[in-house]
């Protein structure tokens, strides 16, 4: 890369490069990683200038968030670039919703507090899932019954190969459940910022399992609730569930739910009729809950040396210290494998794997 400043290089271009670097601490796996290059770019607009560099426009990249939604079995191969500028701000409302503008290097949990503290409402379901706000729409994050694309204006990203800026509404990121067109094309797209259109007038969503009882074990009735009390609820029973990455490495549910034809859910419901089934993505698909299904093949609180499933949870892969993201794989494909052969159900992984085929 000699048409690029030299390693450590000073913020005046627009970007920060490291040679030979770390990555152990950018993935909540925790797992050993090197990249031969990580370009972290502070200001979107020196992406033009950046990517006019042969190796970035035509070789391999990754474009990294916060590493929560990634394994890597292997090191990338190319060059790493990580966009860092994190700023947000009202960009437009019309009386009944507000347009919130968010850079894409900014903590996603952070931007949902602050449009709470705006008095905007839409976000309180989806707090405290960890990664930054460009990385949102790639796997159209979800929970609690709200996902992302509800409350997505507009998807800003460069494109790489043409260096151009696009502007693409909801519709033309092609969401679906974990999915968008992102997803399907990954890196040729480096998502720059997100638009948001947030209710100034809250219309909760109270729905999914456990939210109401939460709110209740609060002291809160649902129907008086705020919004702030559905983001606590939410925080509360993700941290009784969910792994702690900062105590013990993991990306959240390894799997996605897996969808099936109708009759197959129904068949296997007859044959188990505690599996949970949810609706899916059209009227000829349901939803399967993985985390019954690996549950059901006896894989919670798994441990093989340091790679595992969490106790608390049969959907998390965890590592209790010196695992290799090649060990996780390696135990991931077994899990597939059983669920395979014991309900002929395929489950997918959720994260995307660096460095190895699934
Ligand atoms: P990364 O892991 O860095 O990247 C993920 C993918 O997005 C990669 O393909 C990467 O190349 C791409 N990418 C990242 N930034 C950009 C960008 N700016 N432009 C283009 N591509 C980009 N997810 C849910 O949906 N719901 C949950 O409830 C949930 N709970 C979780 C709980 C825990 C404890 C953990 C660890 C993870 C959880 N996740 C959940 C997964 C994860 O938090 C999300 O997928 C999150 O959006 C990933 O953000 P990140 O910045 O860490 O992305
Ligand atoms: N269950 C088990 N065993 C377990 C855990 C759960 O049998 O060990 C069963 C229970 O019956 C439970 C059902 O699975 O009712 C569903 O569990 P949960 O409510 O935890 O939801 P999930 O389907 O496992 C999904 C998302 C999560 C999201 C939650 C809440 C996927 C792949 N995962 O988990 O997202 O936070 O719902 O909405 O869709 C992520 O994507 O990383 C993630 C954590």
């Amino acid at each position: 890369m000699n048409d690029a400043p030299a390693a450590g290089t000073p913020p005046a271009p627009g970007y920060r490069i490291f040679e030979d670097a770390r990555l152990d601490a950018r993935n909540t796996f925790g797992v050993p990683a090197r990249a031969p290059m990580l370009v972290e770019v502070p200001d979107a607009a020196a992406l033009p200038e950046l990517f006019g560099n042969a190796m970035l426009r035509d070789g391999p990249v990754l474009v990294l968030g916060g590493g929560s939604n990634l394994l890597f079995a292997g090191d990338p191969e190319g060059v790493v670039v990580a966009l860092t500028g994190r700023g947000r701000r009202i960009v437009g409302d019309d009386g009944t919703h507000a347009i919130v503008r968010a850079e894409a290097g900014g903590e996603w949990h952070d931007l949902v507090l602050w449009t709470l503290g705006q008095g905007l409402s839409g976000l309180e379901n989806l707090a405290l899932i960890p990664g930054t706000v460009g990385a949102a729409p790639i796997q159209n994050i979800g929970a609690y019954g709200v996902e992302v694309r509800e409350r997505i204006h507009a998807v800003e990203a460069f494109e790489r190969a043409t260096r151009t800026l696009h502007r693409f509404s909801a519709d033309e990121c092609a969401f679906s459940y974990r999915d968008s067109r992102f997803k399907h094309e990954p890196d040729r797209f480096v998502v720059t910022a997100v638009e948001l259109a947030l209710p100034r007038r809250p219309e909760l969503r109270l729905e999914y399992a456990g939210i109401g009882e939460e709110l209740a074990a609060m002291g809160v009735d649902a129907g008086a609730a705020r919004p702030s009390q559905v983001a606590e609820a939410v925080c509360r029973i993700r941290r009784r569930k969910l792994p702690d990455p900062a105590v013990i490495g993991n990306a959240g549910s390894f799997f996605k739910n897996p969808m099936v034809p109708v009759a197959q859910a129904e068949a296997l419901q007859a044959e188990h009729p505690a599996l949970p089934v949810f609706r899916g993505n059209d009227a000829g698909v349901r939803k399967l809950s993985a985390a019954w299904l690996i549950d059901a093949c006896g894989w919670k609180g798994h441990r093989e040396g340091d790679a595992g499933v969490a106790a608390s949870h049969a959907l998390v892969l965890v590592n209790h210290g010196g695992a290799s993201g090649a060990q996780l794989l390696d135990l991931a494909r077994r899990i597939a494998a059983s669920v395979r052969e014991r309900f002929g159900v395929a489950i997918e992984p959720e994260p995307r794997i660096v460095g190895a085929r699934w």
